[in-house]
């Protein structure tokens, strides 16, 4: 890692002004697309993704993460604004930057009646810097870093949900990679399938990669991110390392008792908002008063507190703190 950007023969450079920051891997300025038919999908984005992050891309159904993705792709023209990739700007440069860069967008093509192996080795042969000598042995590696020797012989359209995916990353990894670019990596997976594929992006960060991956789960960026931008209709909400932005937003009071309706009723005399009971837990958003006096005041009225802390805040705190509402809004 580390050495120059990529270099055209061309030699264009970024223009003056919008180079990327030192050590961005992904830097946009005011990146914004509007489609044909009028929607807005990104508007105005500032994004910057530091080498070596693993980067979470957060937001619900419709924010404008996959076009986001597609503009830093160079699959489409952005309206306005533009977009670095390695250091040098999508689309003009997508020949030189794209060789360097493992995309899964939207679930990976295959073709059902090959075998993942087949369809790995009709991958490796359409891209022409791929020595043909070593198409096997790289096809091989690639299986074998997602998990799929022992399936490699399988039709493709015999795989689950997760083996796809997994496919398509190893399709992903034929080369060796400065940049992973992931959309949705784990939608439609199982508890099981999302963890493995969580355990082989922290596998690919440690070899130094970076990984930029969207999601629409909160705490899975919080599981394997450390890095995080947060979008909502199309508009960028806040990015940073994912600690920061959950610091950003205050925990919630959290009250264990067997007594909980009459803790409900003190916390909201306490002038704590948004009381809510769930069994024995009693949590609200915590006042900015002293919580020792919220304490005292509970013991007072004859409540048995077993429990009474601040939960650390959560991205999806910071999330509902940023926009006002919760995170499972359409778009
Ligand atoms: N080809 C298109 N033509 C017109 N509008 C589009 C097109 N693709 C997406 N949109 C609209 O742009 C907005 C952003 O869509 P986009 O697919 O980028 O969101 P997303 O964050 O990836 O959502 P999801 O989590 O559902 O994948 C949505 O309102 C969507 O309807
Ligand atoms: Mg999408």
């Amino acid at each position: 890692m580390g050495e120059a950007s990529v270099r055209e023969p061309d030699g264009a450079g970024a223009e003056p002004g919008v180079r990327a920051g030192d050590g961005a891997v992904i830097a946009t300025r005011a990146l914004t697309k509007r489609y044909r038919g009028g929607q807005l999908a990104v508007d105005g984005l500032h994004l910057t993704v530091p080498e070596g992050s693993v980067f979470g891309f957060l937001g619900p159904n419709g924010s404008g993460k996959t076009t986001t993705i597609r503009m830093l792709m160079g699959l489409i023209e952005p309206t306005s604004g533009t977009a670095h990739v390695l250091g040098r700007p999508m689309p003009r440069s997508a020949r030189a930057v794209l060789p360097h860069v493992g995309a899964l967008i939207e679930g990976p093509a295959l073709y059902g009646f090959l075998s993942g192996r087949d369809n790995l080795l009709r991958y490796d042969s359409a891209d022409p810097t791929a020595d043909p000598r070593t198409r096997r042995v790289r096809v091989a590696a690639a299986l074998d870093r997602v998990g799929l020797t022992a399936a490699a012989g399988k039709k493709a359209k015999a795989y689950s949900l997760g083996m796809k995916q997994r496919l398509g990353l190893a399709a992903a990894l034929l080369q060796p990679r400065r940049l992973l670019v992931l959309d949705e990596p784990t939608n439609g997976l199982d508890p099981q399938g999302m963890r493995e594929i969580r355990t082989l992006v922290r596998a690919l960060a440690s070899d130094g990669i970076t990984v930029f991956l969207s999601s629409h789960l909160l705490d899975e960026i919080e599981q394997v991110c450390t890095h995080a931008a947060v979008m909502a209709q199309g508009r960028l909400i806040t990015q940073g390392p994912v600690a920061d932005l959950a610091a950003g937003a205050r925990g919630r009071l959290a009250v264990t008792t067997p007594d909980p309706a009459d803790a409900a009723r003190v916390l909201k005399e306490q002038g704590v908002a948004d009381v809510v009971v769930a069994g024995d837990r009693v949590t609200g958003e915590a006042p900015e008063r002293d919580l020792a006096e919220v304490n005292a005041a509970l013991v007072t009225a004859g409540v048995r507190v077993r429990g009474f802390g601040v939960e650390r805040a959560s991205l999806e705190d910071a999330f509902v703190a940023l926009t006002g509402e919760g995170f499972d809004v359409a778009g």
